[in-house]
């Protein structure tokens, strides 16, 4: 299993409560080796608790599809930053991330107030292990999330890579409620608004939301979906994961990440990293 202790130390900069006091007078971003400063260019408002934004990318920012980067706001003594997952994909002119609203979150309870035009602080060096590396070959590719687990298979999903790479895409995204669909409308239409990858995802890729805490069309939990078989509707081959053929990438709570692993060790799925790819990788939504 990962070891998430170094990325949890990595994620904080505790202690910094800066950002609970909606009265203090925070100093300016400042650049740094590690920090660029960018430009908030969209926010969207999905509901109450989740939002999405895009920023301006520096023309040496590179990364790879799944990846994660820390993003922040000055904080009263240094910056107050957190891991995000990349959304967008990789050849975008933008970077875009969704994100969870924590009422008393030292960065959330501010960062849902940005605007277009304002200020973000951006880390020079993504990371993680939901790469296509850390994957053994494969003909179809499952990608499980829960929540804001959704953010770096948005990035997927738009590689044109992952469709020469798998036969199949199946993306399944479990949420509380209908309104955490995020992208809901796109990842219907089978990406028809991105023409690099619209032919093939007409094609290989597959879209399973389910909403766990209201009716919908499809609900109850991602392992309930495995274990009746409606995981694989509208998907060929075998009604069930196989470490033969499929490959599993998992992003979502502790717990989620967790039993699902657990799951997949049981049916001889071994997992992956950058530097011994497997039959599955799987990074945390969030830390808690
Ligand atoms: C590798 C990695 C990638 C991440 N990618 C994203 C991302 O793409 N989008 C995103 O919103 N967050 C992401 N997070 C979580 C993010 O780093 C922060 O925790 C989040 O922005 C809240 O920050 P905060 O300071 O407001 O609250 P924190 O003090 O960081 O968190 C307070 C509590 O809120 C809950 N919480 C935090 N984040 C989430 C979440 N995403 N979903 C549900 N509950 C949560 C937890 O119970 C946590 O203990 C990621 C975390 C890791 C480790
Ligand atoms: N999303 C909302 O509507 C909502 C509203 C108000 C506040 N919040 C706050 O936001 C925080 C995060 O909420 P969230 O909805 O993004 O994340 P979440 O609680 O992790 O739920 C997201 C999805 O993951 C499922 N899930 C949870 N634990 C799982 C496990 N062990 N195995 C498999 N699936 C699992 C949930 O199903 P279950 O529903 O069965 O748990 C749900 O479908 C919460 O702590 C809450 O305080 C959320």
């Amino acid at each position: 299993m990962t070891d998430f202790v170094a990325s949890r130390a990595f994620d904080r900069d505790e202690p910094d409560t800066a950002g609970s006091s909606p009265s203090v007078a925070y100093p300016p971003l400042a650049a740094s080796d590690t920090l660029s400063i960018e430009t908030v260019t969209r926010v969207h408002h999905w509901n109450a608790h989740l939002f999405s934004f895009a920023i301006s990318r520096p023309p040496a920012f590179r990364f790879r599809s799944g990846e994660f980067v820390m993003i922040g706001l000055q904080g009263e003594n240094r910056p107050l930053l957190r891991a995000y997952s990349i959304a967008s994909p990789a050849y975008a002119d933008e970077l875009e991330f969704l994100s969870i609203k924590v009422a008393d979150g030292a960065l959330t309870s501010r960062l849902q107030g940005i605007e277009a035009g304002d200020g973000l602080y951006l880390g020079r060096k993504p990371t993680g292990t939901l790469v296509t590396d850390a994957l053994l070959g494969g003909s179809r590719l499952f990608l499980l999330a829960t929540g804001t687990g959704l953010a770096p298979f948005l990035s997927l999903v738009r590689d044109p890579d992952i469709y020469e790479r798998f036969g199949q895409i199946v993306l399944v995204h479990s949420a509380r409620q209908v309104s955490d669909l995020a992208w809901r409308e796109q990842l219907e239409s089978h990406l028809a608004d991105d023409p690099l990858v619209r032919d093939a995802a007409l094609l290989q890729f597959h879209y399973v939301p389910t909403v766990t805490r209201e009716p919908f069309r499809t609900q109850g939990r991602i392992a309930a979906l495995t274990e009746d078989g409606r995981l694989f509707d509208g998907v060929s081959g075998p009604r069930r994961l196989d470490p033969a053929t499929d490959r599993v990438m998992l992003c979502g709570s502790m717990a989620m990440n967790r039993d699902f692993a657990a799951r997949l060790q049981l049916l001889g799925f071994v997992e992956g990293s950058n530097a011994t790819p497997g039959h599955f990788v799987l990074e945390r939504a969030f830390v808690g």
